[in-house]
Formats: structure tokens, sequence, C-alpha cells
């Protein structure tokens, strides 16, 4: 099929329904509209995504999300060549709505079915925003997911580490619970953090000590609640001023270990040479100025070029999933009604399964 190629891309993995019409135009591609519908206030109550109710909310919204999606472009199904729908990893329920969305659509219009790899949406964005050529680097870190990967094609991609339990944003997302500050905890975490001194408290920076790429995060918590208990105990609360250098002390720890493998991670990475070395960083944490200073510095000393997508193209969207879906079209790869929905589907089969998932359910 020649340029440009339309898709519609369907994305309901965790708790956004969402749909979007992307156009390839070369090397990158034109995001026609980009419909996401949240769930935040269906889970409040809970404290965490509940998959029932992530299900039947998906269900109910993706013909109206994909409709919309179509309205904002402007075209009607005879104008998409593909439809690309994310068949994994995920909430099972949520996945299996979207995929049987995607199916009706393509059985009903005639049109190619591409499944694709949620993570894979996440790792191809940088080439939808800003045309990175392969291989190049990437960290998805969020309050889902956090893995260092190697992108050497739309389907090959190499994981050299990741969290072996808390993603950040999750700790960032914890902290503030800790501190009562309000959520979500990374913005708020970071605007305390700069009255602070990110020396006055030594928290943990767990696996450092040992080789690879593998983070931790769960221990900084702990590390965090037993101080900031002592503290109360002494002073009777906990004052601003302490509470600002916990979250400055405790967004040092963080930096200092993304910073740190982020270093190890380009060890293995520029052992390729690449012609064109990039380092993408993707996620709501990437949006907190001392680890993108942290990261981009890193890039910098390695000779490589720093990019982070837009933020609304890192969170959960589905017009990353169109794109990849593109990527993966112009590979061959065509999938049909058996097209199957799946839990777990970790983008580089070959490393072992990483022990950590995120708030939001296993993701690799
Ligand atoms: O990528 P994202 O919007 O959603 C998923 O987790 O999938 O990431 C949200 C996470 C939250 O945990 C939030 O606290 C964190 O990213 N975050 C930040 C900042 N802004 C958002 N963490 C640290 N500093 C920030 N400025
Ligand atoms: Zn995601």
């Amino acid at each position: 099929m020649a340029l440009p190629l339309t898709f519609l891309g369907i994305e309901s993995s965790c708790d956004d329904t969402a749909a979007a019409i992307v156009r390839a135009t070369g090397d990158t591609g034109e995001i026609l509209s980009n419909v996401v519908a949240g769930q935040t206030e269906l889970h409040a109550a809970f404290g965490g995504v509940v998959p029932e109710i992530a299900a039947r909310a998906h269900a109910e919204k993706l013909d109206i999300c994909v409709e919309q999606a179509l309205d904002q472009a402007g075209l009607t199904l005879d104008a998409i060549d593909a439809v690309a729908v994310t068949a994994g990893p995920g909430l099972i329920g949520g996945v299996m709505s979207g995929v049987m969305c995607a199916k009706g659509i393509a059985a009903g219009s005639g049109l190619p079915l591409v499944g694709v790899n949620h993570l894979a949406g996440h790792a191809l964005t940088p080439r939808l925003t800003d045309a990175l050529a392969f291989p190049y680097l990437m960290l998805l870190v969020s309050g889902g997911h956090c893995q260092f990967l190697i992108v050497k094609s739309a389907d090959e991609f190499v994981r050299l580490g990741g969290t072996i339990d808390d993603a950040p944003g999750e700790a960032f997302d914890k902290t503030a619970k800790l501190l009562a500050l309000p959520q979500p905890g990374g913005p708020n975490v970071e605007a305390e953090a700069t009255l602070g001194n990110p020396r006055a408290f030594a928290f943990p920076r767990p696996l450092l000590d040992r080789p690879g790429c593998d983070m931790s995060f769960s221990g900084l918590k702990t590390a965090l609640l037993r101080a900031r208990d002592q503290v109360v105990a002494e002073h009777g609360g906990l004052p601003r001023p302490i509470r600002r250098d916990f979250c400055a002390s405790f967004q040092a720890a963080v930096t200092d270990v993304l910073v740190k493998k982020s270093r190890r991670a380009f060890d293995e990475y520029m052992a390729l040479a690449p012609a064109h070395p990039a380092f993408a960083v993707a996620g709501g944490v990437a949006a907190n100025q001392t680890i993108r200073a942290g990261l981009e510095a890193v890039a910098q000393d390695f000779g490589a070029r720093f990019t982070a997508p837009p933020l609304r193209l890192c969170t959960d969207n589905a017009a990353m999933i169109a794109w990849a879906g593109i990527e993966r079209f112009r590979t061959g790869a065509r999938d049909d009604m058996t097209l199957a929905a799946r839990p777990r589907w970790p983008l580089d089969q070959t490393a072992p399964a990483l022990l950590g998932s995120g708030k939001k359910g296993a993701k690799a």
C-alpha cells in the first residue's frame, strides 16, 4: 500500500479508552485526531484501577471514541487504510473490549487489522514525534512503567533492565500520600522539592551496587515512612521545611538511580555503534525538571541527541497505537480474526520477566 497511510488506532489496555487517526507521510506521521476518555473518577473510590469497572467502561465508550476520532479528523471509514489495536499487555477485560471493537470494524469494512503491543506504542512514539532513526535508547518512566529499551526496529526491542517492584511515578505518588500532599504526587513532590535540601536525608539508592540496569524503588517509601514517623514523634507533627527536605531528598534518590542506570544502559547501547545516537525518555515522570536535566546530561556526555515526546503522547493514547500499527504494517505484519488479547506480552521475549508491574497492573 503506497503512502500516505491513514490508520485508525484503538487503545483500552488500562484506564483510558482512546481512538485516534494518524497519517504516515514519510518517515514520520501526522496526528489527525487523538481522543482519550479517562476513567479516573470511576476508580477514585477504590485506590486503584478495578479491572471489571475498567472493562465495562471501555465497552461502553469505545464506539463513541472511534466515532469522535473520525469526526475530528473529518474522515469516514472509507478514508482509513487499516485498524490498529492494542492486543496487550494490560488488563485482559479492557484489551478484549478493544480487540473485539477493532475486529468488528475490520470485518464490517473489509479493512486490514494489525495487533499492537502497548509498550511498542510507547517505545515507537519518538519516531512519530521526532523521526528518530533506529537504533535508539529509550527510557519509559511513568506511574506504570520503568524500563530501558534499545529500539532496533518496529518489532525488535532489547530490554536492558527495568524496575523489579514499583515504578518511579508510583513512588512519587506514594511519597505524596505519606507526606499528605495531593495526588498526582509527582508534580506536588517536585514543587516542594524545589524549596528543600536534597542532601538532608540519605535515602537508599537500591541496586546501584549490582551490575545491569534493573532498578528498585519500593524501599524508598519504606525509608521515607520511617524517617517521617521519627520526625513526627520528635516534633509532634511534620514541619513544612522538613517536608520539603523529604521531597528534595526523595527526588534526589530517584534521580540518582535513573541517571546512574542510564549511564549503564548507554554503555550497552553505544556498543552497537549507532550512526545517530539518541536517547528518548517517555512517561509522566519525564516531566520532572530535575530528573529530565539529569538524563539530558547523560545523553550529552555520550554525544547523543536527547528527546522527550510531549506529555499527551507519553501518557496512554491511541495515536501511538495507530503509529505503531503503521510501522508494523510497513514490515508486512497483518492480523486476522484469530488475533488474541494478551494480558502479558513482553516486548523483548528473550529478557527475563520483570517482577514489578507498576500501579496499573502487569505490563511486561
Ligand atoms: O505516563 P503517566 O501519565 O501515566 C502512567 O503512569 O501510565 O504517568 C503518571 C505518573 C504519575 O505517577 C505522576 O505522579 C508522575 O507520572 N509524574 C511525575 C511528574 N508529573 C507526573 N513524577 C515526577 N515529577 C513530575 N513532575
Ligand atoms: Zn502505557
